[in-house]
């Protein structure tokens, strides 16, 4: 059995939680030997959304590549490996099976120890990896296509929920608005792009729960308010290709400001002055832009990871499975996918006293 914990331990991350099957290789949670992600986007393209069956059916038909890719391009051999992560919820139980069941029979083959992370901690972690000087305690907004919440993360690396989504996440907002504008999925980066083209104080949206006290966020009103002002305009067909890049450009200057308003709530109220970014929609410019420019006002340092941390990937979970590791948290053969898991709990795991089962870091 390999010896764990070690600071310099090398543990292989799977992700597989939606339509991204990935693989990455990490030295002592924070030096990324490797990093390879396999996309999904031409497979449901067609649809304007993630088809499960087509995900999980697609990661079969990877996994074992982008594991090797992944230790190849480390340049390491799987006896070098000290542990595996990987992904065991929340997501589609389907695409999540798949990357898990392929970590049990590596880890149980080559005797490794093997842990099961939460795929949030892990987008959570993804800002202590990109930023050294980043570590708990810290407020962190995840801004994703199947979450959006703000957390504080303790002294010990143990998340708690500050608010929430009341109904869609912001990304799954990007996706559903850019399918009414005609955009291919995924609809953010598209959303993103024709936004430069257009004038983002052009057409007049909510800003979701601007009046509303507390921490939550609420994003199908806004999607409803774009889907009525486009009907009122004629539909999508009588748009010029100048009011299409307007109606991009003003539902992304929506989001990013409601987003930034309840970040900067959060960081009133709060003593931490760190606020990590993190998450697919994180990978947004104008939500980083004024993001930044909100951190230098009220002053407070607002950490995004670069964006191939941001959208899904497995260094992440590399990270956060080598923080668990090194403390001593183990899964066994049990492993199972869930598909919710509200943030610090780990059903995936019997015995829930054990040492760190609910942190974020060391
Ligand atoms: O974190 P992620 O890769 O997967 C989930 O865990 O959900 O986030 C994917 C979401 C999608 O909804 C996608 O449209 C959105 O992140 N996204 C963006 C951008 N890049 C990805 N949203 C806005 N602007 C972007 N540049
Ligand atoms: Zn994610």
């Amino acid at each position: 059995m390999h010896a764990l914990p070690n600071e310099s331990a090398v543990v292989l991350g799977i992700e597989s939680s939606c339509d991204e099957m990935a693989a990455a290789v990490l030295r002592g949670g924070r030096e990324i030997l490797s990093s390879r992600v396999h996309g999904q986007a031409q497979v449901h393209a067609p649809y304007g959304g993630i088809v499960p069956e087509l995900a999980s059916r697609d990661h079969v038909r990877v996994v074992s590549d982008v594991v090797e890719d992944a230790l190849r391009e480390a340049d390491l051999t799987l006896d070098a490996l000290d542990g595996i992560a990987v992904t065991a919820g929340p997501g589609l139980v389907g695409s999540l099976l798949v990357g898990l069941s392929f970590a049990k029979a590596l880890a149980w083959a080559n005797r490794l120890p093997l842990v099961g992370v939460h795929h949030l901690v892990g987008h959570l972690v993804a800002a202590e990896v990109a930023a050294d000087e980043l570590a708990p305690p810290y407020l962190g907004l995840v801004v994703s296509g199947g979450h959006t919440a703000l957390y504080r993360v303790g002294e010990q690396g143990e998340p708690a929920m500050l608010g929430e989504t009341r109904d869609d996440a912001a990304g799954e907002a990007f996706d559903k608005v850019a399918q009414l504008l005609g955009l291919p999925y995924p609809g953010g980066p598209a959303i993103s792009k024709l936004a430069l083209e257009g004038d983002p104080g052009a057409i007049d949206l909510p800003r979701p729960m601007s009046r509303r006290p507390g921490l939550d966020f609420s994003y199908s009103g806004l999607k409803t308010a774009v889907s009525i002002e486009l009907k009122r305009r004629g539909g999508l067909e009588a748009l010029s290709a100048r009011e299409r890049a307007d109606f991009a450009a003003s539902f992304e200057a929506a989001v990013a400001e409601s987003l930034v308003a309840r970040a900067v709530r959060a960081m009133r109220g709060a003593s931490e002055r760190r606020l990590a970014v993190v998450g697919g929609v994180a990978a947004n410019r104008r939500l980083r832009q004024e993001m930044q420019a909100a951190a230098d006002r009220e002053g407070f340092e607002a950490i995004f990871p670069p964006l191939d941390l941001c959208t899904d990937n497995a260094v992440m979970i590399a990270a956060a499975g080598s923080r668990l590791l090194m403390r001593g948290v183990r899964d066994d053969g049990s492993l199972n996918a869930f598909s919710r898991v509200p943030i610090g709990e780990t059903p995936w795991r019997g015995d829930a006293s054990r040492p760190g089962t609910a942190a974020v870091s060391s």
